[in-house]
């Protein structure tokens, strides 16, 4: 049986240390890390993220400036308020919830924050330099971040292992794949138009699963041993429970956990780890300007 990856104690420990050193920075300082938040629209699912990202903030004493726009708000006024939030010398990291209204050009509002404070770690220069050997970006972007430091916390090596990222979405696979890279790994990415994704899957000695997609991902897809890494936060119909839908993974836990030599859950695995990147990303944006 797997080790199963509790993500929610990791990102736990990582919060009450980066709770330390916010109140050694307002002793020392007097000055508290700060994150704007930007969400435009009522999509629910954004608005649990956004939530669940201003409450931890609250929770560790990082003060949060809450920016919320209506769903018709014009692209320029969106852009005004980036600048003004660049400019405000208590924030020192902008995360502007994606998607984006469809009316709204993603590409030229991630490009106008400014690096010192892309804590997402989205704009092209932060991405640029994480494709790139030997150059740093100010920040990494957030979940793949915390599949890393799940994979380093549980004693996995990264160093010559075959890793397969499964998706190659701007905000996991692809970016999960070159911090991998970085990390020297042999990476492999399976997308849509991968012709038999389960055997380049079963050669893995690492997967991160980020396709979006229920349980895709049998337990005789996972080579034995292998660490697994499931990003995937899927609500399917369960009459079951009061809500009427729980969450499951790309991967199929039961049947993986099996087979496997680590494994995260969904939920409780990456998820608690990716706002907590997003904490840290804060705080070391907060140090590099304060310090
Ligand atoms: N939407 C889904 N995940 C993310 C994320 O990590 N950052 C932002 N800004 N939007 C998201």
């Amino acid at each position: 049986m797997a080790t199963v990856i509790d993500g929610k104690a990791v990102a736990q420990t990582i919060r009450s240390e980066i709770a330390d050193e916010v109140r050694l920075l307002s002793q020392k300082y007097g000055k508290v890390p700060g994150l704007a938040v930007v969400i435009v629209g009522n999509r629910k699912d954004s608005q649990s993220y956004v939530g669940m990202k201003r409450k931890a903030c609250a929770e560790l004493g990082i003060k949060s400036f809450d920016i919320d726009l209506p769903e018709q708000v014009s692209q320029a006024e969106v852009i005004n308020q980036v600048h003004d939030l660049n400019a405000n010398p208590d924030v020192h990291g902008i995360l502007v919830q994606l998607p984006l209204p469809k009316h709204i050009n993603e590409e030229k509002v991630l490009t106008e924050i400014s690096i010192e404070k892309d804590v997402d770690g989205f704009h092209p220069l932060n991405i640029g330099k994480l494709a790139m050997k030997g150059r740093d970006p100010l920040f990494l972007p957030c979940t793949p971040k915390a599949c890393i430091e799940l994979l380093q916390r549980s004693g996995v090596s990264i160093k010559g292992k075959k890793a397969v990222v499964v998706g190659r979405s701007n905000i996991v696979g692809l970016p999960a794949s070159l911090l991998l890279l970085k990390a020297d790994a042999t990476v492999t990415i399976v997308h849509s138009h991968t012709s038999q994704p389960e055997s380049i899957i079963r050669e893995a000695d690492i997967v991160i699963a980020a396709a979006g997609q229920p349980m895709m991902i049998k337990g005789n897809w996972i080579k034995p041993g292998a660490a697994v890494i499931d990003v995937g936060t899927n609500a399917v119909d369960d009459p079951t429970k009061k809500s009427g839908y729980r969450l499951v993974g790309d991967v199929d836990f039961q049947e993986a956990s099996k087979v496997a030599g680590w494994i995260t859950p969904v939920p409780g695995g990456v998820g608690p780890m990716t706002v907590t990147m997003l904490l840290k990303n804060t705080l070391d944006g907060a140090k590099r300007d304060i310090e």
